[in-house]
């Protein structure tokens, strides 16, 4: 008996077809340069047609037409039904759906208005269910699939100022187990990644060298892809090594 992974029992992504919510920056778009890499086809959406086109052009200098992308609010169900069925079209079917797309609005529960609470659980925990929705009626006919949800640390560790944050991503660490004990044995892997604090636009990019990279979300994210079917990583915390004291 080895008791070293062969190679071999992982599984190989080349050929199949992701959607990356919110794929045009920040980890997103790290996760899509990834897949892209291990030879998936990646449907990208964002809300700006033209970070869309921006981000699907750089991305096909490497990776040709592997890479499409389409302009979609995934907090409007209209928008999500419009970004699975062109994605279909382009792509003719669809075997991993990372919902990634999240919004931050940090103010105490007194300062914090109702349009941003509703924006924050409607982009964080209702496009989640809009997109896994979709990406489930299409994995029944597929036979299995694999959702990845991006939730936090927040989605343990309440902090003040975070209020509707803490909410919309300790609703979708909920929501993501349910939603695996729902589907495995419809042979659909569901997981949440929960990182802390990463270099993107999402707070204020520092470039602090302490932070987390969007690529080793990346590289966490095709690591559980990978894992042999047998086998669920469920749930991810991922923490900068050394944060800034
Ligand atoms: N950065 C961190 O420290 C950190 C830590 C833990 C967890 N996370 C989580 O990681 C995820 C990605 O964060 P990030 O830091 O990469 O954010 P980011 O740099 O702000 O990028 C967000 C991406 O989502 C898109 N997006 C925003 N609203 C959208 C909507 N309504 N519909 C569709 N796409 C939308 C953005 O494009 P448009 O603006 O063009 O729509 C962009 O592509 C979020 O769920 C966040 O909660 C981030």
């Amino acid at each position: 008996m080895s008791f070293v992974m062969e190679p071999k029992e992982l599984l190989k992504l080349a050929g199949k077809t992701a959607i990356v919510t919110g794929g045009t920056r920040g980890i997103g778009r790290a996760i899509a340069e990834r897949l892209l890499a291990e030879g998936v086809r990646v449907a990208i959406c964002g809300r700006l047609r033209e970070s869309i086109e921006r981000a699907v052009k750089e991305m096909a200098e490497r990776h040709g037409d592997a890479v499409w992308g389409s302009p979609a609010d995934v907090s409007r169900q209209e928008d999500v039904r419009s970004l699975f069925a062109a994605a279909d079209a382009r792509f003719g079917g669809l075997d991993i759906l990372i919902n990634n797309a999240g919004v931050g609005i940090f103010r105490s529960v007194a300062e914090l208005t109702p349009e941003e609470w509703r924006r924050t659980i409607d982009l964080n925990l209702t496009g989640v269910f809009y997109c896994s929705r979709e990406a489930l009626q299409r994995f029944r006919t597929r036979g299995g699939g694999y959702i990845i949800n991006i939730s936090s640390l927040a989605g343990k560790n309440p902090f003040a100022g975070g209020a509707a944050y803490n909410a919309s991503k300790f609703g979708l660490n909920g929501f993501s187990e349910a939603m695996m004990l729902d589907h495995r044995y419809d042979n659909v892997r569901v997981s949440y990644v929960m990182p802390g604090s990463v270099d993107t636009d999402f707070g204020t990019r520092s470039g602090a060298d302490w932070k987390i990279q969007p690529d080793d979300v990346a590289e966490v994210v095709a690591c559980l892809l990978r894992m042999p079917e047998r086998t669920l990583v469920s749930r991810v915390e991922i923490r900068p090594a050394k944060p800034k004291k």
